[in-house]
């Protein structure tokens, strides 16, 4: 009886819908519009079938959470929706998809059309991958074929949404659920696919995702950014079948600046698709191929514990690097420069290493510093999985990655950890209660010997409390096991993740610092009681306070701001707004880490990797100010992919040797005049170095010399990217929308 009326509801509801809501533009057909459901909490994968006896389900609308509803809040697990919808003929000529609109899920869903999946968010528990939250994507568009999905035009068909929720309200949310047809020229879309490897050039690609061909015309213009003026211009009639997007190569000087605009207009509908992009450009010189040394003459280390230094050294190979006056107790392989052994006693140890190779020679004084507070003297530099890979990172991904890291030479300046991040953990611990693996590591000990064989460094995540935040076992009340592990394995580094610590606070109503300091203590303690130097890295607790506690602590670096994203508004909000007034809690040895960077391909995991969402300009202007910050510079991409665009940005010396600059002072906002912020901190020879950023939403013209922070006359002021000193002429320029310029100013 409840699903006869449930039916004759929905029926009411779609005339009603195509009565009131007629979709007038871009020729699509009439919008069914859904707001009630029915509902049944658990699982079973036959839900999702048309067929199934659904009477005794419960009436739920779907505008509304569930525990908006009477269905109980904090419910951590399955529920199905499902919803009866009659699909009438469509009076537009497309008929081979319709259009499912979903609003949001809290958090995660599948959407089953007459019992086939026709699109997710997110990923659910019980999927090879495991849990990864959806809500990035508030709301859902899916697309079923109409033959594939066995849609029976005029009569009912089912929409099965499964979806899981963990912590707080749950279900959908916000809106009703939508149907409709899509016009054909709405399958059309323009990608533009920027690449910057071998002969930079832009792929103009015009796709159909639709059955019906369409024809048009396409423009493409290239716009010099600085002078305004049109290097190219071409125009190209095009026929796109389903399945065989047409693509045009736009080759462009990458020293250029520039902009491609692509303007396809549809022969039959007159309709207009334009994108415009921003292209990559090059500011880093190449390297020398003579040897040149990209490091801080300086490493620390603990009395006792094994060195593992890679000297970073670029130029061609092969190259010979030696040292005649090495300290007793140190090795140093010559192809590779790789410096290993102990030393017992503290103290600065300084020796001059020398590279060679067919171009020429280079030599570098260089200490180690042996005592006990020596490690991290300048901040790390490496690779953590996260951003790219997430929870799915393995071993053979990291292998890649870390051998992309030597062969494009981001070793030979100076990224020199490996870290993974989350989603290594096995399910189960020992007998013995020490922590495992899981099979997507078949040998934790065999990945690290490579690293180590090679100079490089390994990175291991964990957390204080019983799970991570990817819900994989932590440490609370293995510490000491899970630091001796560690050693016997060899890591280097450790990330501790606030994450579930936040349930123990709540057990024993506990809010203070000392409830914070407590547990990362504790594992402190345990990691200082091992034979070798981990690098101890604090996670984010409440977004950004640890800064406060992280050196009580003994902590060599604390993140001062919840996890960054691909986008201007993430890199604006983490590294401008969450970094002003804190570089007086960083300090040698103890660096405010912002997070991760956010260039080249990535993906946390979810799905294929991606170009990043962040312009070049916004790329420049990420990778100026995380150096400024004295910030960890982990890169976040999938290194293999890695493209000459990201390697400008991440291999520029005289960029790098601000972040790693020996005086270890973080830079401040010192200047803030409408748009443009000026962040500046003095440097070991006594220069200062100073990003003048556009945070605003149009271009400036700017006299940078107006901006440079200091009373005396400057002697040089040098444009570090460009890697070269300006004329006076030079400093009146364009700083575009979210871009910036970098100066290194000598008195
Ligand atoms: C938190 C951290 C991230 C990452 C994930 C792993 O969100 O801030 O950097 O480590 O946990 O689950």
């Amino acid at each position: 009886m409840k699903k006869l009326f449930i039916a004759a509801f929905f029926i009411l509801t779609g005339l009603l819908a195509n009565a009131q809501k007629r979709i007038t533009e871009d020729n699509a057909s009439e919008k069914i519009s859904i707001s009630k459901g029915l509902f049944k909490q658990g699982d079973d994968m036959t839900w999702a079938e048309p067929g199934m006896d659904d009477s005794s389900w419960d009436e739920i609308d779907v505008t509304k959470c569930w525990d908006q509803q009477g269905f109980p809040a904090y419910y951590n697990s399955y529920a199905w929706y499902r919803i009866h919808v009659k699909i009438p003929k469509s009076n537009t000529d497309q008929q081979n998809v319709i259009i499912v609109k979903i609003p949001k899920v809290d958090d995660v869903d599948e959407c089953y059309m007459n019992g086939r999946l026709i699109g997710s968010s997110g990923s659910m528990p019980s999927s090879a991958d495991g849990y990864a939250t959806g809500v990035f994507a508030p709301e859902r568009y899916y697309e079923a074929g109409i033959k594939e999905t066995c849609i029976r035009l005029g009569e009912d068909n089912v929409i099965a949404i499964r979806a899981y929720n963990r912590g707080g309200s749950g279900g959908m949310c916000e809106d009703s659920v939508h149907v409709y047809f899509p016009p054909a020229v709405d399958g059309i879309s323009l990608r533009l696919n920027d690449i910057s490897t071998g002969q930079h050039h832009c792929n103009v690609e015009i796709v159909n995702k639709y059955a019906t061909m369409t024809k048009g015309e396409l423009e493409i213009t290239l716009t010099d950014r600085e002078t305004g003026a049109v290097v190219k211009s071409l125009s190209k009639k095009v026929t796109v079948k389903r399945g065989k997007p047409a693509v045009v190569p736009v080759y462009y000087d990458s020293d250029k600046m520039c902009n491609l605009t692509a303007t396809y207009t549809d022969t039959k509908f007159g309709k207009v698709i334009t994108e415009t992009k921003q292209l990559k450009y090059i500011l880093t010189p190449p390297d020398p191929a003579a040897p040149r040394f990209n490091g801080a003459p300086v490493f620390g280390v603990r009395p006792g514990s094994p060195v593992i230094y890679r000297f970073p050294v670029s130029g061609e190979r092969p190259m010979k690097i030696t040292c005649s006056d090495l300290p007793e107790g140190l090795d140093l392989t010559e192809n590779d420069g790789v410096l290993s052994g102990r030393i017992v006693q503290a103290g600065n140890y300084t020796f001059t290493v020398t590279a060679e190779n067919a171009n020429g020679k280079a030599t570098q004084e260089f200490t180690l510093k042996v005592g006990d507070d020596m490690i991290g003297q300048t901040p790390p530099m490496g690779w953590n999985s996260w951003n790219c890979w997430g929870l799915t990172i393995s071993q053979e991904k990291v292998i890649a990655s870390a051998q992309a890291l030597i062969d494009k030479g981001l070793a030979d300046h100076g990224y020199n950890y490996i870290n993974i991040d989350d989603g290594w953990e096995a399910d189960v611990r020992n007998p013995d209660g020490s922590i495992e693996a899981n099979e997507k590591f078949p040998s934790m000990k065999g990945l690290i010997d490579w690293l180590h064989d090679r100079g490089l460094k390994f990175g291991i995540y964990s957390g204080p409390g019983e799970t991570t935040c990817g819900g994989y076992l932590a440490s609370l009340g293995y510490e000491k096991k899970d630091a001796e592990k560690y050693n016997e394995w060899g890591v280097d580094y450790l990330k501790y993740d606030w994450c579930s610590y936040e349930n123990e606070r709540h057990k024993n109503n506990d809010w203070g610092f000392s409830s914070c300091i407590r547990p990362y203590l504790l594992m402190q303690q345990f990691l200082r009681q091992q034979p070798r130097d981990i690098f101890y890295s604090l996670g984010p607790l409440g977004g950004t306070q640890v800064h406060l506690w992280g050196l009580y602590c003994d902590g060599n670096s604390w993140r001062t701001a919840p996890d960054i994203e691909d986008t201007w508004e993430a890199v604006y909000s983490v590294g401008f707004r969450l970094q002003e007034g804190k570089s007086q809690y960083s300090s040698v040895g103890h660096w405010n880490d912002p997070d991760m960077l956010v260039v080249g391909k990535v993906g946390w995991g979810r799905g294929e990797l991606r170009e990043t969402r962040l312009t070049p300009d916004e790329q420049y202007t990420h990778i100026t100010l995380w150096t400024l910050l004295a910030s960890n510079m982990l890169i976040g991409c999938d290194i293999a992919k890695m493209d000459d665009f990201t390697l400008n940005l991440l291999c520029n010396n005289e960029v790098n040797a601000i972040n790693q600059d020996m005086l270890g002072k973080q830079a401040d906002l010192v200047l803030k005049d409408g748009d443009i912020e000026v962040w500046s901190r003095p440097l070991a020879d006594g220069s200062i170095a100073v990003g003048i950023f556009n945070v605003g939403e149009k271009d400036h013209l700017v006299d940078l010399k107006t901006y440079i922070p200091s009373e005396s006359p400057a002697k040089a002021v040098r444009d570090v990217w460009r890697q070269k000193d300006l004329t006076p002429d030079e400093l009146v320029c364009t700083i575009p929308l979210h871009g910036c310029r970098y100066l290194k100013v000598t008195f």
